[in-house]
């Protein structure tokens, strides 16, 4: 069986996704826990977008050690330089550089000749080259370019030392067995295309980004570029969930093999939901909550009586009911900080320590049985010395026939401040009363409640989208009281909103 590498890029394209950034210390909990998946590269962020960037894919380079970890770097000197630099305590680093080949882009977005094209693409590959041993090279929007010119231009790509050559379906345009085609052409016709590994990356708005990749796959591709859940720019990438699954259920077909402990997929899953506010609809594959949810009679009939009547998966194999009871409330701050340490969660000073155990011992007195998914939930509530809005109390009112109402305190800037409100529901009338403190007129653009684990106890998880002036955050918060998380996840998006940086977009023209 030949060996197909997985490529993950949530750290990346994932956080294209509106609203989906993270932070160094998130990302170096996913980093941890892809590295516990045992994916083999990580592609950590665009290290030329900002400091933020560059300093979060040196702290990822530094915490995990068993995958190769991958910067981003368009074709340009400046962030090939940086992209090298974030890598240097990377025990294994790959410069991931790019350069768009279709004829839209090179005449509209960056405005240059495909002579000049493939000189820029040489020039970025050859200084990689001299930064690190492992480059890539991918032809940004290959999915729209043309099959001569993505010939020459990999060719001379390969003669300039990339190892990996990338073949995006940047905007998903493509059709799978078109796609497929495009693969298997450019394998056969570019002469000195066994010096590489071919590679995809393909995007979902058609729908169609797992079926493209694995028609690639079919014909020669070895490497895919996927996300955790599909996150990514617009509809997403193709969910590395489905892809790995894909090819070890239909091994018969691929006969290939990965070498994803395919047991951390949906732990993996519940951290970059709970990270981003991202919730995974309840009917995605794998990763759902119905993936292995039998409703109808007749299949659960047939599923009892043997389970290969109506399941292709075993649930187990994909981390399904792994989740344990792993504390409660006479747990100490010792068991606390060791559970954390294996789920990749370090705290930057003990201050933060303590208040993450406080927080997690009043968790224990609400919820008995704490798991894996409410430490995560916990810690992902994270509080910055630079937030401008803090919690204070929140009292409020409901009973049928009665208008809700909700009365909030908040700290704002260290000063207390205070509002009551009405509201068509009790959370509509906490948020008018944030609304009365903060002034901030941001137009709400998604609330979401998910339970987090399951039973009446549970904690719900609530996400928050905001937009103002084009600028988009999300916010999370999570309680036994789904009133209280949503004023949490409200707060939290506002402090997002007062401290968002700008970040520069990969896929803008650097040229
Ligand atoms: O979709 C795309 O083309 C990309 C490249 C930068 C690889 O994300
Ligand atoms: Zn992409």
């Amino acid at each position: 069986m030949s060996q197909l590498i997985i490529f993950d890029t949530t750290m990346r394209d994932g956080e294209q996704s509106p609203g989906a950034s993270m932070t160094k210390e998130e990302k170096v909990r996913i980093g941890k826990a892809l590295e516990k998946m045992r994916v083999d590269v990580i592609e950590s962020g665009f290290a030329a977008a900002s400091e933020g960037d560059f300093e979060s894919i040196r702290a990822v380079a530094q915490a995990v050690k068993n995958s190769t970890i991958c910067s981003l770097a368009r074709a340009v000197d400046s962030d090939i330089d940086r992209a090298a630099e974030a890598l240097k305590a990377a025990q294994r680093a790959r410069i991931h550089t790019f350069i768009a080949t279709s004829p839209i882009h090179m005449e509209h977005k960056l405005r240059m000749t495909p002579e000049q094209v493939i000189a820029r693409a040489v020039h970025a590959v050859s200084r990689a080259r001299n930064l690190v041993e492992d480059v890539e090279f991918s032809c940004e929007d290959a999915g729209r370019s043309e099959l001569d010119f993505l010939c020459r231009i990999i060719e001379a790509a390969i003669d300039a030392g990339a190892r990996t050559i990338n073949i995006p379906d940047t905007v998903g345009y493509a059709i799978p067995e078109e796609f497929g085609q495009t693969v298997k052409q450019l394998i056969e016709r570019i002469p000195n295309s066994d010096k590489a590994i071919f590679s995809v990356h393909c995007h979902n708005d058609l729908g169609l980004a797992v079926a493209n990749s694995l028609a690639a796959v079919a014909h020669g591709a070895r490497q895919v570029e996927c996300t955790i859940n599909g996150l990514g720019e617009r509809a997403g990438n193709a969910a590395l969930e489905e892809i790995v699954m894909g090819v070890q259920t239909r091994a018969d077909l691929f006969n290939m093999t990965t070498h994803i402990d395919t047991t951390q997929i949906v732990p993996t899953s519940r951290l970059v939901s709970t990270i981003t506010g991202f919730p995974v609809q309840p009917n995605k594959a794998i990763v759902g909550a119905n993936a292995f949810a039998h409703e109808s009679g007749i299949h659960q009939d047939g599923v009892l009586k043997h389970r290969e009547t109506y399941e292709i998966m075993k649930a187990e194999d994909v981390g399904w009911g792994a989740n344990k009871m792993v504390m409660g409330k006479h747990s100490g701050r010792a068991a606390f900080r060791a559970k954390l340490d294996e789920l990749g969660v370090s705290f930057e000073s003990d201050q933060d320590l303590n208040d993450a155990f406080v927080r997690f011992k009043a968790l224990a007195d609400k919820k008995h049985e704490i798991f894996d998914e409410d430490l995560q939930a916990l810690v992902s509530e994270t509080h910055s010395e630079t937030d401008r809005y803090e919690l204070v109390s929140l009292e409020t009112h409901t009973k049928t026939g009665d208008i809700p109402h909700a009365h909030i305190s908040l700290m704002v800037d260290g000063e207390e401040l205070s509002a009551r409100s009405s509201g068509s529901g009790a959370v509509d009338a906490t948020f008018n009363a944030i609304e009365a403190i903060v002034n901030a007129s941001a137009h709400l653009q998604l609330y979401s409640v998910n339970a987090i684990t399951s039973g009446t106890d549970s904690q719900g998880e609530v996400t928050v989208r905001l937009e103002r002036d084009g600028r988009i955050v999300n916010g999370l918060g999570s309680d036994t009281d789904i009133v209280v998380a949503s004023a949490k996840a409200m707060i939290s998006a506002l402090n997002h909103l007062e401290s968002a940086s700008e970040r520069a977009h990969p896929q803008t023209s650097g040229v």
